[in-house]
């Protein structure tokens, strides 16, 4: 049994997706053993308590120092014996000494087809921004694992989505979360769980 902990900062909904898939049996072999916010106000947090998963809070402004914070949070994460990290919209930097530990052991979801649109500042909306700038037919996601650049681990998965006459920021960032995200992230853990990648 693949043990997994979920790290988030707002909706949850890749959380959510999580969920469904080991509800329906897409991804077997695997539980949520915790997930960690670093808001409190995170809808992600709800939608753990309500699957019986623990929920905790662990937040930068609780700690003098980054270094203090990034110790609990390393701390917090060697204390429920993960086998796996999944990073679904957690928009805190990764402390190195984390990375270093469970190398290979740490995934993100990103909302473009890296290496488009990734990197420094490519964050929720603005990725989709960056891409209708841009004026790309073609966008998508990508599971990767994490290292210590931003977006710059080695590629699981990616699924690609059409870019549409009209769309707007929002309306392509809900086709990328309902088309690749919500199916890649699910997709990853489940390959992971059962030896076919890692
Ligand atoms: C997603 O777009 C994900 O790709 C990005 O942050 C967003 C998280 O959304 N890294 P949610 O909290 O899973 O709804």
């Amino acid at each position: 049994m693949l043990r997994i902990g979920v790290l988030v900062s707002g909706g949850g909904t890749n959380l959510q997706a999580i969920f469904d898939a080991i509800e329906s049996g897409r991804i077997t072999n695997t539980e949520v053993a915790v997930v960690i916010s670093n808001n409190a106000g995170a809808y992600a947090l709800e939608r753990a308590k309500e699957h019986g998963v623990e929920a905790v809070c662990l937040s930068p402004k609780q700690f003098g120092t980054r270094e203090e914070f990034n110790e609990a949070l390393l701390e917090k994460i060697d204390r429920y014996g993960l086998d796996l990290i999944v990073l679904a919209g957690f928009l805190v930097t990764i402390p190195p000494a984390m990375i270093e530990k469970y190398r290979n052991r740490i995934i993100n979801i990103h909302p473009s087809l890296i290496p488009s649109f990734c990197g420094v500042g490519y964050y929720g909306l603005k990725v989709h921004e960056a891409a209708l700038a841009r004026g790309v037919k073609i966008t998508g996601a990508t599971v990767h694992f994490v290292d210590e650049g931003m977006d710059s681990g080695p590629i699981i998965l990616q699924k690609a989505v059409e870019v549409l006459p009209g769309d707007t920021p929002k309306v392509l960032q809900r086709r990328v979360m309902e088309q690749a995200e919500w199916v890649i992230l699910p997709q990853a853990i489940h390959m992971i769980a059962n030896g076919m990648i890692g």
